[in-house]
């Protein structure tokens, strides 16, 4: 989706029973309280609690997230329902979301203070992006999509099956009830899907039938006007394409192949979507490839083209930040405290200018004069810098292990995989001497660039690339507070050495530490810290590994393509492509990866347990594998 400015509500609070949007001439709520029209009209509505009962999985998509409290009073509903759901899942689209203060205030007397506190927690950056919010450990997950309802309507993939028509009156939004938004929102309805709204204004219900909803009126209750209630029967149900498939019911059991970050951030997620997960590697102990480095940085984007790589980096980060925050807090060797970008080529009033035209706030990244940098930074920098305050480093072999422990995933080292095979509805793996060695319905290479050897993919669709990673034995005299980065990187490890790089080498096999290579990173480090704080650093130590990196720079995730099927005639888009059934790929994390990893494995849980996508279709799009077909 294009990234469009997020103008952020103005409130008026003037009457706290009933706060109004001047930009609407409307108020949020009827003075009846939001959480009786909540109850009323948008859980009674949509049979709610009785339709979540007994099921897995329960998705509800709401129009116009306001000041969040259709979100908090289902939420409380599910709380308070012994036979609730096992997962509730909340997407709510808003153009104007609250500044975090105003929701602060907008709860100050809340009846579910607890809830509201934990929302104003976890509120997100204003960003044009669908935020993933976790509670309850992740059974209620809320997913905001920041921006206008007719662009996110065509990017969300989900199954829903209850909708919230809550936009201000169609006479003062209209915006926010036509038609063609409708028909977008009926191509995430799952059979049977209802929807409600407080409004019963004729153009709605026309547009509700024209989508295809059988629409009824329900009277008056309370102080609640009469309203409308639909549900979904199409008449005809149009073909999904095959990138695009949400199934019904999720897979018990699951295999991940590769014990990196790609692989143990999949297991996690999968599990966190109730689905067991065996994570097979041929090393005996994890991360012991790539992932295995003492530290990475993750930090987000900012690129002057907001095309796809620096919205996918984006949207990476904000899931990242806390993640990686909630790591931390479990034990995880990091520290999220941000982190810092030299820019050698614009001004600070270019950069800030950049920022102006993209919109970006601050909680996500700033731009600071070189004075800032080196007080942020606690040692002299002689460039201005991008500051990502939600930036930082992890240790990505804790990381890993800490994934790893998730309750349903089961570590299984020292296997290869020499080959796989679909027998039946199952991916069947074999060892070196063709014996079987595991099986299940569903198969995740995350195990880098033999990803695609595995699937019968083109070896060309990655490439390896050599980098050498160097660290001082002793701890530095003059050491960052928090990492620095711009072309290299360094970082204060928790013992004080530096740690730096990191090189860059194609068609480079050689395992060896070389002393070449720990110049080349000192030469990089010099350049972001200056000469000076390097010379006391003594002896070096070094690690190398290999990235696998797609031509586009892009992360291959998604559904494996399948070559030897026939292709069908419209074939113009990835997503039209036919797919390997059951068999996934996490891979191509190139010189990305503890950023990236997080957001594509919720995308691979989503796609094989039938969760909604947490990210935007035509992000899902470009790192779709089966780009590289149309290439
Ligand atoms: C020097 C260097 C510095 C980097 N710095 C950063 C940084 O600061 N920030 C950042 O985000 N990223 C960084 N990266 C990139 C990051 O490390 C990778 O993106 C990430 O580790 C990739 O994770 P992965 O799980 O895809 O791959 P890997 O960690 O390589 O995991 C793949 C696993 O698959 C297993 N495997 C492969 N084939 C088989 C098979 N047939 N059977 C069984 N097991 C198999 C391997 O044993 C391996 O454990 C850096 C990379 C390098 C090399
Ligand atoms: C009645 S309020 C929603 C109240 C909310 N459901 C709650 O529980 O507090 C309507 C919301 O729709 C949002 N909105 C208006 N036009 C929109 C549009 N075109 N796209 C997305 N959201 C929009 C408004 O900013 C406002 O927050």
């Amino acid at each position: 989706m294009r990234t469009a400015p997020i103008v952020p509500a103005a409130v008026d609070f003037s009457d706290p029973a009933a706060p109004r949007a001047p930009a609407f001439d409307a108020p949020y709520h009827p003075v009846s309280g939001a959480f009786a029209q909540a109850r009323q009209v948008f859980l009674a509505g949509n049979d709610l609690p009785e339709r979540w009962r007994g099921r897995t999985r329960f998705t509800v998509l709401e129009t116009g997230f306001g000041l969040g409290n259709n979100f908090l009073a289902t939420w409380a509903a599910w709380r308070d329902d012994p036979a609730r759901c096992e997962r509730l899942c909340f997407i709510s689209i808003e153009k104007h979301p609250l500044r975090a203060e105003d929701l602060q205030r907008a709860h100050a007397a809340s009846p579910m203070p607890e809830l509201a506190r934990a929302l104003i927690d976890l509120w997100p950056p204003a960003t044009c992006n669908l935020h993933a919010l976790d509670f309850d450990a992740g059974r209620v997950r809320l997913l905001l999509a920041f921006g206008d309802v007719q662009a996110w309507a065509r990017e969300l993939v989900a199954r829903v099956d209850a909708f919230y028509l809550d936009g201000f009156a169609p006479a003062r939004n209209p915006a926010m009830w036509e038609h063609g938004v409708f028909v977008m929102l009926a191509r995430v309805a799952a059979p049977g899907a209802t929807a409600a709204t407080w409004s019963d204004a004729h153009a709605v219900r026309e547009s509700l039938r024209g989508a295809g909803f059988e629409v009824h009126a329900a009277a008056r209750q309370g102080g609640i006007s009469d309203s409308t209630l639909a549900r979904f029967s199409p008449r005809f149900a149009p073909p999904v394409p095959p990138g695009r498939v949400v199934p019904r019911d999720a897979p018990a059991h699951a295999i991940v192949i590769g014990g990196g970050l790609a692989g143990a951030s999949t297991a996690r997620a999968l599990a966190h979507q109730g689905i067991a997960c065996t994570v097979i590697d041929r090393h005996a102990e994890p991360a012991a490839e790539a992932s295995g480095n003492p530290a990475s940085l993750f930090h987000g984007a900012v690129i002057r083209h907001d095309g796809p790589h620096a919205r996918l980096l984006r949207a990476a980060a904000l899931r990242c930040a806390p993640a990686m925050r909630a790591a931390i807090a479990r034990g995880v060797p990091g520290c999220g405290d941000g982190l810092l970008r030299l820019e050698s080529r614009l001004s600070l009033a270019a950069m800030q200018d950049l920022l102006d035209r993209q919109a970006l706030p601050a909680s996500y990244v700033q731009a600071f004069s070189a004075a800032l940098a080196t007080q942020t930074a606690g040692l002299a920098l002689a460039h201005a810098a991008w500051f990502y305050p939600g930036g930082g480093w992890m240790d990505p072999s804790a990381l890993v292990r800490d994934a790893l422990t998730t309750p349903g995933v089961t570590w299984r080292g020292a296997t290869t995989a020499q080959r796989i095979a679909r027998h039946g509805d199952a991916w069947q793996l074999f060892d070196v001497d063709d014996r079987v060695i595991a099986e299940a319905p569903v198969l995740v290479l995350a195990n880098a660039s033999d990803a695609l050897r595995l699937a019968g993919l083109p070896m060309a669709w990655l490439q390896r690339q050599r980098g050498q990673l160097s660290w001082s034995a002793h701890a530095a005299t003059s050491a960052p507070r928090i990492p620095i980065a711009s072309g290299g990187y360094v970082l204060t490890l928790p013992s004080g050495a530096l740690l730096f790089g990191a090189t860059k080498q194609e068609h480079d096999e050689d395992p060896t530490v070389r002393d070449s290579d720990h110049g080349a990173n000192r030469g990089k480090a010099s350049l972001l810290l200056g000469a000076d704080a390097l010379r006391e650093i003594g002896a070096m130590h070094g690690r190398t590994a290999w990235r696998a990196t797609a031509p586009d720079r892009l992360p291959l995730v998604g559904p494996a393509p399948d070559l030897t099927a026939p292709r069908p005639l419209r074939a113009d888009a990835a997503r039209l492509l036919p797919r390997q059934p059951g068999l996934w790929l996490h891979s191509g994390l190139g010189s990305r990866g503890l950023t990236t990893a997080t957001l594509c494995a919720e995308l691979i849980a989503a796609q094989v347990s039938g969760a909604p996508w947490p990210l935007d279709a035509d992000l899902v799009d470009a790192i779709d594998p089966a780009r590289g077909v149309l290439r």
